[in-house]
């Protein structure tokens, strides 16, 4: 479905019914099962979404000043090696890391077009008015999709060659088989001279990583429980959110950080859009993310398996986050 068509904007939408069937066999799947969980990109609404921007605001979450700070010391040079003129990103939320590497290319003059794709509509909306707004010449080509199912609708690409982004650490909110296969389908997007930019936290202190996903305003479990709310809404469910305590939980083996929601007393849950009755016992958690933490060897073995291979890689002056420019080697 076409949204909006205009000269500069461009947005498409690939969700709706077919989104809420999704979240309906996501709901359905996960909380029958023996350990509940379910998948992270439920969080996301609008007021998710808001959530979320308060979460890269708050001093315990670094991963977003850290990558900032590397694109904002190496966005010219990432333009420079790939002369991209095209930016494509995945999960690009308010699109304020976009600036940095638009600047880029404006101030290279290769700068021709942005596309954004996101579960969330508001925000790609938003986002493509401010930026045709601020960039002459910019044409913006928005994508309202689930990029584990949508990649397919990206628009191909132009004259220049293109940088695909995934940033924010989201790469790590995938288990890792999963994730060698998003980044296989993300590889398919690449031409010879096109390259991947993914941005991934690294494996550092855990009480620093427990604290990023735990902040004590309560922003964080504010935005865990808002799954709750989402399918309260959605599925015509009853949860009672404040019932749920969030717990965010460094797994050393893994090396991954866990979020939990955790029932502080026995309940049962009336999901009426698919008339199905959920019980927790005291206690019991529904795992609602992962979010791995890399180290580059990590990162490499992925790459590998996925057919994309490291061409570059940027970290903060902390070495707590890294970017790395990835392609897919010649056959
Ligand atoms: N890129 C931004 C936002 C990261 S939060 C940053 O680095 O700060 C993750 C973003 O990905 C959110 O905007 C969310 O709506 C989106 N998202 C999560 N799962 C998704 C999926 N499966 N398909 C498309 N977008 C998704
Ligand atoms: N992609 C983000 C990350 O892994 C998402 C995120 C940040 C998140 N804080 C969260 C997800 C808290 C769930 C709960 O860092």
């Amino acid at each position: 479905m076409k949204l909006l068509d205009s000269h500069e904007i461009r947005i498409d939408s690939w969700l709706s019914d077919a989104e809420e069937r999704c979240l309906a066999n996501d709901v359905l799947d996960g909380l029958t099962r023996p350990f509940k969980e379910l998948p992270p990109k439920h969080f996301y609404d609008t007021r998710g979404s808001e959530l979320f921007e308060r979460i890269c605001e708050l001093p315990e979450y670094y991963p977003t000043r850290s990558e900032r700070e590397i694109l904002e010391t190496q966005a010219e040079e990432i333009i420079r090696i790939t002369g991209a003129g095209e930016l494509v990103e995945l999960g690009s939320g308010s699109a304020d890391k976009a600036r940095i590497l638009l600047d880029a290319m404006a101030g290279a003059g290769t700068l021709s077009r942005y596309v954004p794709l996101d579960v969330s509509e508001q925000v790609v909306a938003d986002a493509a008015k401010e930026l045709v707004g601020d960039y002459d010449g910019l044409r913006v080509h928005g994508v309202i999709g689930d990029f584990e199912r949508h990649l397919d609708r990206v628009p191909a690409a132009g004259e220049s060659p293109r940088l695909v982004a995934l940033l924010g650490g989201t790469i790590g909110n995938f288990p890792p088989g999963t994730r060698r296969a998003l980044l296989r389908k993300i590889g398919a997007l690449l031409g010879p001279r096109d390259r991947l930019l993914l941005g991934t936290d690294l494996v550092k202190d855990p009480a620093v990583i427990e604290a990023a996903y735990d902040d004590s305003e309560g922003v964080t479990a504010e935005f865990n429980r808002n799954v709750l709310h989402v399918i309260n809404r959605e599925l015509d469910a009853d949860f009672s959110p404040e019932q749920f305590d969030h717990i965010a939980y460094f797994d050393r083996r893994y090396e991954w950080i866990e979020m939990r929601l955790r029932a502080r007393r026995p309940c049962s849950v009336l999901i009426a859009g698919l008339g199905l009755r959920v019980e927790f016992a005291a206690g019991e958690e529904l795992r609602t993310e992962i979010s791995a933490k890399f180290t580059r060897a990590r990162l490499e073995a992925d790459f590998h398996a996925a057919g994309l291979a490291l061409d570059r890689w940027f970290t903060d002056r902390e070495q707590g986050f890294a970017l790395s420019l990835a392609c897919r080697p010649p056959q």
